[in-house]
């Protein structure tokens, strides 16, 4: 039987649902799950998310010029529904949620102390797409949970528990299939 064809659609997936921290400068700060998120630059460090100028957090990302993205985990899962379904216009996403809010290095958004590895960010541009402007960004920091360190230093983000998004819904990642690169490499 041949492929269906079907409209343009967005069924890219999986995708990494993260939290995004954001704040107006003024004292409020706020938090948004964001899925349309990305990597676009290895060197420099670029990554982008795309927002809906109707959501409360969009003018403050616009306004400061940046934003934090936590990555999720299985712990922050609920958290992680919450913050996309109910507004920062009505209510305060980080009490409701438990959310605990830590200072980040170069940027005035909030990190959030819950999630293991959080990307300081300060956009560049801000591209007009459709339903969504893109906020490209430079990640200025990256700031790691040192539970996630092995005694050498290295990163086993593999430890964190993290979560993935696909089409509506929300998966722990399994087992391990394979390394980069292990297709070539010598057995
Ligand atoms: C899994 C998931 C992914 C989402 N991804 C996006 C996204 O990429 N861009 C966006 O504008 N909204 C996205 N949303 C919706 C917003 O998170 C949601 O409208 C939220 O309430 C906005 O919060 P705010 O009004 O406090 O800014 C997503 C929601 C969920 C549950």
């Amino acid at each position: 039987m041949s492929k269906e064809i079907w409209k343009p659609g967005n069924l890219l997936y999986p995708l990494p649902a993260v939290l995004v921290s954001v704040t107006d400068g003024e004292g409020n700060d706020n938090v948004l799950t964001v899925a349309w998120t990305g990597t676009i630059c290895s060197d420099p460090a670029m990554v982008y998310i795309s927002v809906r100028k109707e959501r409360h957090s969009y003018e403050m990302i616009k306004k400061t010029g940046e934003f934090v993205i936590n990555l999720t985990t299985e712990k922050l899962l609920e958290a992680t529904d919450h913050c996309g379904v109910r507004s920062g216009k009505d209510e305060d996403k980080f009490e409701v949620c438990g959310l605990h809010k830590e200072t980040a290095k170069y940027v005035k958004a909030p990190l959030i102390k819950e999630s293991p590895l959080n990307l300081e960010c300060e956009v560049t541009e801000i591209k007009e797409l459709g339903s969504h402007d893109m906020f490209m960004a430079n990640v200025l920091a990256v700031d790691v949970s040192p539970e996630l360190l092995d005694e050498k230093g290295t990163l086993r983000l593999d430890k964190a528990n993290l979560i993935a998004y696909s089409h509506g819904r929300y998966y722990s990642l399994g087992e391990e299939l394979g390394t980069f690169g292990y297709s070539v490499r010598k057995k």
